[in-house]
């Protein structure tokens, strides 16, 4: 593939309030660390979502708007193109943000009290979305077969009673990259069908897959399965430009839409941004090439990553990712606690992610952020190099 895009372009995002570079005081009592944690992309936005904003930007009243049905018909049109799944635009639903959708989604469909399970470790939002609605986590943590997670249905099924109401699904998964395959999402949707169990399936990275892996939608598995989930997705991971907030939900279950928009539209929340509207259908019908060659560049960091630490910090155990630009490094050979390990990668210059703060199974884990030039990536390898030095 002809490469027409630029990814080894440094651009100095300081300065902009970007919480990545100008939240690195805040986060690690540190403003000079190379920051490879918060889940944005160093790479700019691509032109032909800058183009369509400020083209729209340059008239002047940016008053109350809708969603057109231009809007929906790219979400149709590139949700049948990159992932075969084909829906309808009547299933498709707003919201200010994944998390803003999944929180509004638990609220929609269960009651104080209730069971969610979450599946860890996992992004964090998560815990806060069930806590902060006062619903009870139900913990079914992965489990790690040949280096790489996968389901405990065992678990699961042993964790289920009759307040379990929910699951909250990562796929693609963060931290660890995975893309569940059709075998393991059945063998999951199987349990919560039998359960009355609804399936909220944050598959917000879908887009980011790397050569060879395919993802696939939980409710494009069958008709039963697509009545009993409700999808979250958005063009932010994608195409960088969470700043817009602007994700949808797909509720094929009308009566399950119902519901859901009630929750969204009480607090007015279904309004949107005019730019994310405008964002997201220049990114779906332009941006397939770029994606393309976006995943190209990451695998070819992926390999020169594992190269290095394979080369240069053997005890460190890398996870091969199947989709996002995440990497989830266990670093528990070294023999520090979680905090010991994250000073000493402060101190040498690196901020990434605590692993713990995905849950409890992360401790001795970090997770790096590697959506940027490979220059930087490279650099801030040495740097963790460094500061293992000796151990
Ligand atoms: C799995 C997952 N869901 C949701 C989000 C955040 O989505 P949003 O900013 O749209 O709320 C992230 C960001 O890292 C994520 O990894």
């Amino acid at each position: 593939m002809t490469m027409d895009y630029n990814f080894d372009e440094i651009i100095d995002r300081t300065h902009t309030n970007c919480i990545k570079y100008d939240g690195r005081q805040k986060f690690f009592g540190n403003a000079n660390v190379m920051p490879l944690w918060v889940a944005d992309m160093d790479f700019k936005t691509p032109d032909f979502i800058v183009d369509a904003v400020r083209q729209r930007a340059e008239h002047p009243v940016y008053g109350y708007t809708f969603r057109p049905e231009s809007y929906s018909n790219a979400i149709v049109s590139w949700l049948k193109r990159r992932h075969d799944w084909s829906v309808k635009p009547e299933w498709i639903s707003f919201s200010p943000g994944v998390v803003a959708g999944l929180t509004l989604a638990i609220k929609a469909f269960s009651d104080e009290g209730d069971g969610v399970i979450v599946q860890t470790p996992v992004y964090n939002p998560f815990f806060d979305a069930v806590k902060g609605t006062n619903r009870r986590m139900v913990e079914n943590p992965l489990k790690l077969v040949d280096g790489r997670y996968t389901f405990d249905l065992e678990d699961l099924r042993g964790k289920i009673d009759a307040r379990t109401r929910l699951l909250l699904l990562c796929n693609p998964q963060n931290p660890g990259g995975m893309v569940w395959t059709p075998d393991e999402l059945l063998g999951l949707a199987d349990i919560c069908l039998q359960n009355k169990i609804l399936i909220i399936s944050d598959e917000i990275h879908s887009d980011l897959i790397y050569p060879g892996n395919k993802h696939t939608p939980m409710a494009s598995l069958s008709e039963a399965i697509a009545a009993n989930t409700v999808t979250c997705m958005a063009p932010s991971k994608t195409f960088n430009m969470a700043g817009l907030t602007t994700s949808f939900l797909v509720i094929p279950n009308k009566r399950h839409l119902v519901r859901y928009e009630r929750e969204l539209h009480v607090p007015h929340l279904h309004m949107g941004n005019l730019f994310g509207t405008v964002a997201l259908e220049a990114a779906y019908n332009n941006g397939a090439d770029w994606v393309d060659q976006l995943m190209i560049y990451l695998r070819d960091s992926f390999n020169e990553l594992q190269k290095f630490v394979a080369q240069k910090m053997p005890k460190v155990k890398v996870m091969k990712p199947e989709g996002t630009y995440l990497i989830w490094l266990d670093f528990s050979a070294y023999g520090l606690n979680d905090d010991e390990l994250n000073q000493r990668l402060i101190e040498y210059g690196v901020g990434l992610n605590r692993g713990i703060q995905f849950g409890k199974q992360g401790s001795g884990y970090m997770r790096l952020n590697m959506g940027c030039p490979r220059s930087v990536l490279m650099e801030a390898l040495e740097r963790i190099e460094k500061a293992l030095g000796g151990l």
